[in-house]
């Protein structure tokens, strides 16, 4: 655990019935390069869940996809029994070939084999929130999700899920998963470049429901853009720390699950995501995603 005292930006969020910190952390990469195993450096990655949970973070983003099985098998042998406050989100639709790709799985059968993996892996006997991850690496396809979703909606039912979300959704799936059932959660790709979800962001805080934008930080592409570098730069602070910012200053419903291998990165995006922004820098931030 850090010897630092950094209290969290951001606050907490209710998920259905369960409060987590705003700033969260997501735990994909840790899984090794790609996101498949085995990875980079175990030890440096069992040492950063453990920072992270020290340092007050209570929001974990996982997937069995990642590794495969690696980043739920890092998070249980670091955490695992788990902080009563801890709440582990994972998600289900999607599996992974050998060359690395993330070919869907999303018939019920495969649905309710990665549930029961995800608990399996992570040692849990009811899984806090899962996502119905749509779509593919492209990005979000149309077309309906009631099968998967009502698949999903029966594991609830039978209490082995306690709360449901979407991920890599459009905002017609996003509506038609509310039709079937409450959600608590959306996550999508989201960033200071990539603005597609605006619209969606402002009804799902309407609705008290999250946005949890994936890729904040650019993901494997990090972000850059010239009104970015002369906002930080006149703030004294990095990129990532001001997209961080600005994440948590764009809606109240939006939860961050940066990425990071690293404790140093960790920090400074804690302390990063802190920063005000002035009217000035928000405008100028604002003008990125049309660059
Ligand atoms: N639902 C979906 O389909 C989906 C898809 C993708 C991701 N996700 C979720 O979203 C989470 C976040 O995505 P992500 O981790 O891929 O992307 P990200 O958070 O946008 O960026 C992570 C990358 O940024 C680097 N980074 C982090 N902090 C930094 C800093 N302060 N300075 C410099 N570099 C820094 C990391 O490298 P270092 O390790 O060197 O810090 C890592 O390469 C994932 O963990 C996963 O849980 C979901």
């Amino acid at each position: 655990m850090s010897t630092l005292s950094l209290s969290l930006p951001g606050g907490t969020w209710v998920l259905g019935d369960l409060t987590v910190t705003r700033f969260g952390y997501g735990a994909m990469q840790l899984a090794g390069p790609w996101v498949m195993g085995p990875p980079a450096d175990r030890d440096g990655a069992i040492a950063v869940l453990r920072e992270a949970v020290g340092l007050g973070i209570t929001h974990i983003d996982t997937s069995d996809a990642y590794g495969p099985r690696i980043t739920n098998q890092l998070i249980r042998e670091a955490l695992h029994p788990y902080p009563e406050s801890l709440r582990i989100v994972t998600k289900v639709g999607a599996r992974r070939d050998e060359q690395g790709g993330w070919p869907t799985a999303r018939r019920p059968d495969q649905l309710r084999r990665q549930v029961e993996e995800n608990l399996e892996s992570l040692g849990l006997e009811t899984l806090d929130l899962v996502n119905l991850r749509l779509g593919n690496a492209e990005g979000p396809q149309a077309g309906s999700i009631a099968e998967a979703f009502e698949t999903l909606v029966e594991l609830q039912r039978q209490g082995v899920i306690r709360h449901l979300g979407v991920s890599n959704a459009t905002a017609e799936q996003v509506a038609e998963a509310q039709s079937i059932a409450p959600i608590v959660s959306v996550q999508n790709m989201y960033n200071l470049a990539h603005r597609h979800d605006d619209e969606l962001i402002d009804r799902l805080a309407a609705e008290g429901i999250a946005y949890v934008p994936f890729f904040p930080l650019g993901g494997f592409n990090p972000l850059q853009s010239s009104a970015l570098s002369a906002v930080a730069a006149r703030l004294d602070a990095t990129p990532m720390s001001v997209a961080l910012a600005w994440l948590l200053h764009r809606s109240p419903n939006i939860l961050l699950i940066p990425g990071t291998s690293s404790i140093a990165h960790l920090h400074e995006n804690i302390t990063g995501a802190r920063l005000s922004l002035s009217d000035e820098d928000l405008a100028e931030l604002d003008k990125i995603g049309g660059e």
